[in-house]
C-alpha cells in the first residue's frame, strides 16, 4: 500500500504576550505617557525572563495547542481534579501554622482552628470538603478517560501513572482522617492499619511502618502527619507534572463517536 503523504499542522500561534513588544510612542512621536509605559510593562517582564531563560518555546509548547474535534465537558475533569488538589495544599499550609501534630495538643489545635482561629472554620472546612470533591473529581475523571479508550496506546503509561495517582490520592484522605484526633478518627485509624495488615506479603510491613511500631501512639500520629503533609503531596505533585507532560506530548483522545474526516485528495489516493 502506497506511503499516505499527511499534511503538516500549522503551528500554534504566538500568544500576544510572546509577541515583540509594539514601537514605543518616544521611537515614532516622542510622546510617551507613564500609561504607555505601564501598558507595555508585562511585555517587558516577559521579554526580560524569556532573554535570559528562552521559556517561551516551553510555553507555547505546553499551552498553545490543537484538541480533537468533539471535545466537550467531560475533558476538564482533570483539571478539575488538579485544582481541587491546589486547593488542599494552599488550604493545607494554612492549617499546618495552627496545627500540631501531638497525641496530647491535637484535638485542641483543631478545636483551636475551628473555634477560635480568624477564618479557621472556613478554612478547615474547604480542606474537609475539598478532599470528599477531590476523591469524586479523580473517580469521574478515570471514568472519563475508561469510557473514551483514553487508557490504549499510546497513552497506556499516562493511565499507570494515573493509578498511582488515584491510590495516592486515597491515602491522602487516609492519612488525613487521623490526623484532628478525636475518637472516630483514631479507632478508624486503627481498622484501616489493621486491614492493611491483612495484606498478601507486604501486609504486615506496611501496617507495621504505617503504626510506627508495635502500638498505636505518639509516633503514629507524627509518621502520618509526615506522610500526609509531605511524603504523598510531594509524590502527587510531581506525578501530576509527568501526567500532564504526557498528555501534552501525546495529545488528548478523541471521543469514541468521532470519525476521523479524510482530506480529499488523500481520499482520491487511497482510492
Ligand atoms: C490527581 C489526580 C489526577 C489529575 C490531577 C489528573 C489530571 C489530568 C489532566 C489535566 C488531563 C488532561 C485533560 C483531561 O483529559 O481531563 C488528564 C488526562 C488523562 N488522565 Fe488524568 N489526572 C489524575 C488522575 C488520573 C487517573 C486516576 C487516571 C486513570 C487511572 C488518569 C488517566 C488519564 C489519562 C489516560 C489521560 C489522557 C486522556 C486523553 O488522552 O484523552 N488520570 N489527567
Amino acid at each position: 500500500m502506497p506511503k499516505l503523504k499527511l499534511p503538516k499542522p500549522p503551528l500554534p500561534p504566538i500568544p500576544p504576550a510572546f509577541q515583540p513588544a509594539p514601537p514605543r510612542p518616544d521611537e515614532t512621536d516622542g510622546k510617551t505617557t507613564p500609561l504607555d509605559v505601564a501598558k507595555e510593562a508585562g511585555t517587558h517582564v516577559v521579554d526580560w525572563v524569556d532573554e535570559r531563560t528562552s521559556l517561551s518555546g516551553a510555553a507555547r509548547w505546553m499551552m498553545f495547542r490543537k484538541v480533537p474535534k468533539g471535545t466537550n465537558w467531560f475533558y476538564t475533569l482533570g483539571s478539575a481534579t488538579m485544582f481541587a488538589f491546589l486547593n488542599q495544599a494552599v488550604t493545607g499550609v494554612f492549617l499546618a501554622m495552627y496545627y500540631d501534630p501531638s497525641p496530647t495538643h491535637a484535638y485542641e489545635s483543631a478545636r483551636y482552628i475551628t473555634n477560635e482561629a480568624f477564618l479557621g472554620e472556613f478554612v478547615r472546612g474547604m480542606h474537609k470538603w475539598g478532599s470528599s470533591v477531590m476523591v469524586i473529581l479523580v473517580f469521574l475523571h478515570m471514568a472519563r478517560t475508561f469510557f473514551f479508550g483514553a487508557y490504549k496506546y499510546p497513552r497506556e503509561l499516562n493511565w499507570v501513572v494515573g493509578v498511582v495517582l488515584l491510590i495516592l490520592t486515597m491515602l491522602m484522605s487516609f492519612s488525613g482522617y487521623l490526623l484532628p484526633f478525636d475518637q472516630r478518627s483514631y479507632w478508624a485509624t486503627i481498622v484501616g492499619v489493621n486491614i492493611n495488615g491483612t495484606g498478601p506479603l507486604v501486609g504486615p510491613y506496611l501496617s507495621d511502618f504505617l503504626r510506627a511500631g508495635p502500638e498505636f501512639g505518639a509516633t503514629t500520629l507524627s509518621r502520618f502527619y509526615a506522610i500526609h503533609m509531605m511524603l504523598v503531596p510531594g509524590l502527587i505533585a510531581a506525578l501530576i507534572g509527568l501526567h500532564l507532560y504526557l498528555v501534552a506530548k501525546l495529545g488528548t483522545t478523541a471521543p469514541p463517536w468521532q470519525r476521523a474526516e479524510i482530506e480529499p485528495e488523500l481520499r482520491e489516493e487511497r482510492a
